[in-house]
């Protein structure tokens, strides 16, 4: 067990989300935008989804061609789950809740500013090096008549070049062949739709009729320090699972539709929804794979430093792993009670009751006594009190709900 007096330092940056999210919305305001508020995690008008996922769910509507009160440049930072990744949590990079900082053009600009802007973002107002910086772009989709994107190839060529980059386009097509052909010194990587389409439902072939979907082109930020391991492929490259590479940004351009006869049209209007995950740029900005390293999982683990004894940075993996689902699934029970769920057996509520029993088995590695674990729930409120002043407002309510289930 890690001892709570160790002397280990860790080097790296105090990062505050807060302080990235006004970064993010202060820059994009300056380019025209509205800054909208979070919807709720429980869909208001949308039964499909037990949760919202990303930030163009609540704004589907619009992304079809419906006036948005607020103009045609939004962003946000929206509160997203993902209930498909539980059991993936445990590792440096998966976490169930997430903020997802989204920009939207609702039929106005379209490839050369997203991914212009999204560059100058990271690169000038983050400060991170481009030389971490990888793309990947959409390959084409021969059944489906969508040409590869060309468009894009051409416009991070030039960003890349003014950086003194001379940027090589490699077509790696899936990740298996990705993994034959490696990364061969490029720096922009076409992919087919596994990777590169982007739509609520997944790959075209996934989507059914009237939803709307695009090709996308992501950025990846490379961690030097993680060393390609085979058991993820023979060779490393963007997508591989090895943790070298996060993705930090996802600018979907979308453009189409699924039609009845299951062909795709063109929307009246062209959008970008862009989707980027607050704790992987933290992650990059620190320049760690962990995405557990941001101010407010590091003040949970200094409670339980405080309290049970266990220290993250000299834990062990599995050590690790246990305080990442706690801190993971006490965070999302957290969000998701103070957006009006109750634990129950069925829909968001056995999700809910699936969360907090899980982070209480894992608490058992460091507290015999769980009983009360949900004192850690006003560490998180208290972390977001600026950004989200009703759920530190809801703390004791929170608190009760967890201590009762
Ligand atoms: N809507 C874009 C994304 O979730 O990546």
């Amino acid at each position: 067990m890690p001892k709570t007096q160790s002397k280990t330092k860790v080097n790296r940056k105090k990062i505050y989300f807060d302080d990235i999210r006004s970064r993010y919305f202060e820059f994009f305001k300056k380019r025209g935008h509205v800054v909208v508020p979070s919807a709720p995690l429980v869909p208001e008008n949308d039964p499909t989804p037990l949760f919202t996922g990303s930030g163009m769910q609540p704004l589907i509507l619009y992304l079809a061609g419906q006036p948005h009160p607020m103009g045609k440049r939004l962003c946000n930072s929206q509160k997203s789950f993902r209930a498909e990744d539980i059991m993936e949590v445990g590792d440096n990079r998966h976490t169930t809740f997430f903020e997802m900082l989204g920009n939207w053009s609702l039929g106005d600009y379209f490839k050369q500013d997203q991914l212009s802007w999204f560059f100058e973002f990271l690169t000038d107002e983050l400060k991170l090096d481009p030389k971490k910086l990888y793309v990947t772009v959409f390959s084409g989709d021969n059944e489906n008549k969508i040409p590869k994107d060309e468009e894009s190839i051409n416009i991070w060529k030039k960003l890349f070049a003014k950086e003194g980059i001379n940027a090589m386009v490699v077509d790696l097509v899936t990740s298996d062949t990705g993994s034959k052909l490696g990364m061969q010194g490029g720096r922009i990587f076409s992919y087919d739709a596994k990777h590169n389409w982007w739509s609520r439902a997944g790959p075209p072939e996934n989507m059914p009729p009237g939803e709307l979907g695009g090709p996308d082109s992501e950025v990846f930020y490379e961690f030097t320090s993680v060393k390609h391991d085979v058991k993820y492929g023979k060779n490393c490259h963007p997508n591989c699972g090895c943790g070298r590479f996060l993705e930090i940004g996802n600018s979907v351009f979308m453009e189409y539709k699924k039609s009845a006869n299951g062909k795709f049209e063109k929307l009246n209007q062209r959008n970008v929804d862009f989707g980027g995950g607050l704790e992987r740029i933290a992650a990059a900005m620190m320049d760690n794979p962990d995405v557990f390293r941001n101010d407010v999982f590091q003040s949970l683990f200094e409670d339980i430093r405080i309290r049970h004894g266990w220290n993250y940075d000299d834990a062990n993996e599995s050590e690790k792993r246990a305080m990442r689902i706690v801190a993971d699934h006490m965070r999302a029970a957290a969000f998701i009670i103070g957006d009006g769920v109750t634990p129950s057996n069925k829909e968001q509520g056995y999700i809910l009751r699936r969360l907090v029993r899980r982070a209480i088995l894992n608490a058992h590695e460091f507290n015999s006594q769980t009983s009360d674990l949900y004192v850690l729930i006003e560490t998180i409120t208290n972390a977001y009190k600026i950004s989200y002043p009703d759920l530190h407002a809801k703390s004791a309510e929170i608190q009760e709900i967890f201590k009762e289930e």
